[in-house]
């Protein structure tokens, strides 16, 4: 029997980047972004929103953002190069767009952190990551972006933070990734400490 329990969704999610052509019917888009805004966030001040980005015209301006981005990136670091390791640039024409923003007038200020308002976003991705995955989609966040512009072509505020896009859709593609061990990632009572029994 499959094991669809929380932690198998956790442990099978992947960032799938290679989308087939096809429908994600609204509702299922909704349940994704619904599973965004039931993320926690600093005293519940619920600082993200998210752009559906349905327009053909605007996918396509955001593709040549992603392409020009990568580019951009290639200049300090050959790894973005179209032939590098990470020169793949992101689709974000086939698969659903839902670009992630946060307004950082809805934070609290602590003695050290004032960013509540992007963490609070970067959990409700990390949300809709695992809804996506669970309901059979392909999904990856993209947070390659020359911000600036992205934020131009979306009409957000310059003083908000747009942390990426957040795309899903029928997956064409089956990554295996691995991890470290968990004795390479905790240590007991102080860092590096000794290794966890
Ligand atoms: C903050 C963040 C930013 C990321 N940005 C990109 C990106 O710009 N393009 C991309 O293809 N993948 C991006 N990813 C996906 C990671 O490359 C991927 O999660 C990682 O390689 C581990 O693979 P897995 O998600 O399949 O376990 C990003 C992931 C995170 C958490």
């Amino acid at each position: 029997m499959k094991d669809t329990s929380v932690g198998a969704l956790i442990r099978s999610r992947r960032a799938v980047r290679k989308f087939k052509e096809g429908i994600v019917p609204d509702a299922d888009v909704n349940e994704i972004l619904e599973a965004g805004r039931w993320a926690p966030s600093p005293a519940n001040r619920q600082p993200t929103r998210f752009i559906w980005v349905k327009s053909a015209s605007v996918k396509r301006q955001l593709q040549e953002l992603a392409r020009e981005s990568k580019e951009l990136s290639s200049y300090w670091d050959p790894i973005f190069r179209p032939d590098g390791t990470s020169g793949l640039v992101n689709d974000v024409e086939r698969p659903e767009v839902i670009a992630v923003i946060a307004d950082p007038t809805k934070s609290l200020t602590n003695v050290h952190a004032d960013n509540g308002f992007e963490w609070a976003a970067a959990m409700a991705i990390y949300a809709m990551w695992l809804r996506a995955s669970s309901l059979g989609y392909g999904a990856v966040f993209v947070q390659h972006w020359i911000t600036e512009k992205a934020k131009r072509i979306l009409n957000v505020p310059l003083s908000w933070t747009f942390l990426g896009t957040f795309t899903f859709g029928h997956a064409a593609e089956a990554p295996v990734v691995d991890r470290l061990p968990l004795d390479q990632l905790v240590s007991v009572d102080r860092f590096p400490g000794r290794p966890r029994p």
